[in-house]
């Protein structure tokens, strides 16, 4: 097979991290619950992963970051505390479902909701965000990557408008994290949510979210927290005050190597890879007659994402020839990003999505690119 849905998941991981999983089963107990062996070596691990995850997110050391199950947990615990009623938030139309519904909850509750429209390309503007911006905005929520076409968004700008206008920014760093940069100090970004199975190559139901100390976010689910257990209410400090019961420690493992492995590869030399990659791709798949290919390669920063229709198929069709015929996974449809369609023109078909990763090889992409010539010519 040759795995090219890697912004829904990186399917391949370093070994690294296999290896974290599997040692950490049977060696780690229940972090923060006990005092010996096992729960200390876990208590140990989950403060070194957090430690990890600041550091390459930029945020404000271990007790900034807490874990969550994913990036939709993230932003649900974000949305949840830092918008009330009558407070406006600015959003945007490349939002995936899990920005856009833990809003429209908010705006159900008598919250106010701007989002921007993207252009053909899928890009926002700048200078509709700083019109949009009313005396009871609170907040920018948006994506750091659109998870449809691959533009990469500027989070620096977006966080000098908010600091502008003293308004929390909030990141939805699903489709970036491990793609590229991120630093949330100088980026001015105030939460950053995170998941740990998609660029960073971590394993699944792992994710997190930095919080500056300068906010606080109350908890959204609340239990067990090894501290504090004779108060009726949970703690309310970080990172504690957002992880309620056991955490995934055997995740979590498995994301500290792969932190581990981003450091020591370089995001650099994983971003220059990828590049390369959705080049080739995308070179090779501009000159097929019958193919439109969304998004804006003209961008500095993108993330190795190449999505397109081809003529005559619905993405659904063509995705599933390609499985079918030649035993590429990519992944078709609207990618749970409704809004961006609209602007896209593809709300019926969807898109056809291929997205790379650190494992993908040119020659698998030169015979993706073979196969969709080879199904557009089918047709014909
Ligand atoms: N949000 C993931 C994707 O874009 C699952 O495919």
């Amino acid at each position: 097979m040759i795995y090219l849905d890697n912004a829904a998941t990186t399917l391949y991981k370093p070994e690294p991290v296999r290896k974290a999983v599997y040692e950490a089963m049977g060696t780690m107990g229940n972090s923060g619950r006990g005092a010996w062996g096992p729960a200390l070596e876990a208590s140990r691990l989950v403060y070194s992963v957090r430690e990890k995850a600041a550091e390459f997110f930029g945020a404000w050391g271990g007790e900034s970051a807490a874990f969550t199950c994913n990036a939709t947990e993230a932003l649900n615990i974000a949305v949840s505390s830092l918008v009330r009623k009558g407070d406006h938030v600015i959003t945007t139309q490349a939002e995936h479902n899990s920005v856009l519904r833990p809003l429209y909850r908010k705006e159900k509750e008598g919250a106010e909701l701007t989002i921007l429209p993207v252009d053909k390309k899928g890009n926002f503007s700048l200078e509709d965000m700083e019109k949009a911006v009313r005396e009871n905005t609170v907040a920018v929520v948006c994506t750091h990557a659109s998870n449809v076409t691959g533009n990469l968004f500027p989070a620096e700008e977006i966080g000098k408008l908010c600091a502008r206008h003293k308004l929390l920014f909030v990141l939805d760093a699903s489709q970036s994290a491990g793609e590229a940069p991120i630093d949330m100090q100088k980026m001015q970004i105030h939460v950053l949510c995170f998941t740990g199975h998609k660029g960073l190559m971590g394993p699944q139901g792992t994710g997190g979210i930095c919080v500056d100390p300068q906010v606080k976010i109350l908890p959204f689910k609340v239990g067990g927290s090894g501290i504090l257990s004779f108060d009726r209410e949970h703690p309310g400090c970080m990172p504690e005050a957002l992880e309620a019961g056991t955490l995934n420690i055997h995740g979590l493992a498995g994301l500290g190597a792969a932190f581990d492995h981003l450091q020591a590869t370089g995001l650099e030399k994983i971003m220059e890879h990828e590049n390369r990659l959705t080049e080739i791709f995308y070179e090779e798949v501009r000159r097929i007659p019958g193919i439109e290919i969304y998004g804006d390669f003209s961008l500095p920063g993108r993330t190795g994402i190449v999505s397109l229709n081809v003529e005559g198929y619905t993405s659904k069709e063509a995705g599933d020839a390609l499985a079918r015929r030649y035993g590429i996974a990519t992944r078709a449809g609207v990618h749970c990003a409704p809004l961006i369609h609209q602007a896209l023109g593809t709300r019926e078909r969807g898109t056809l999505r291929f997205s790379f990763s650190w494992f993908n090889t040119e020659e698998e992409i030169r015979k993706a690119a073979l196969a969709v010539k080879e199904i557009a010519k089918a047709l014909k």
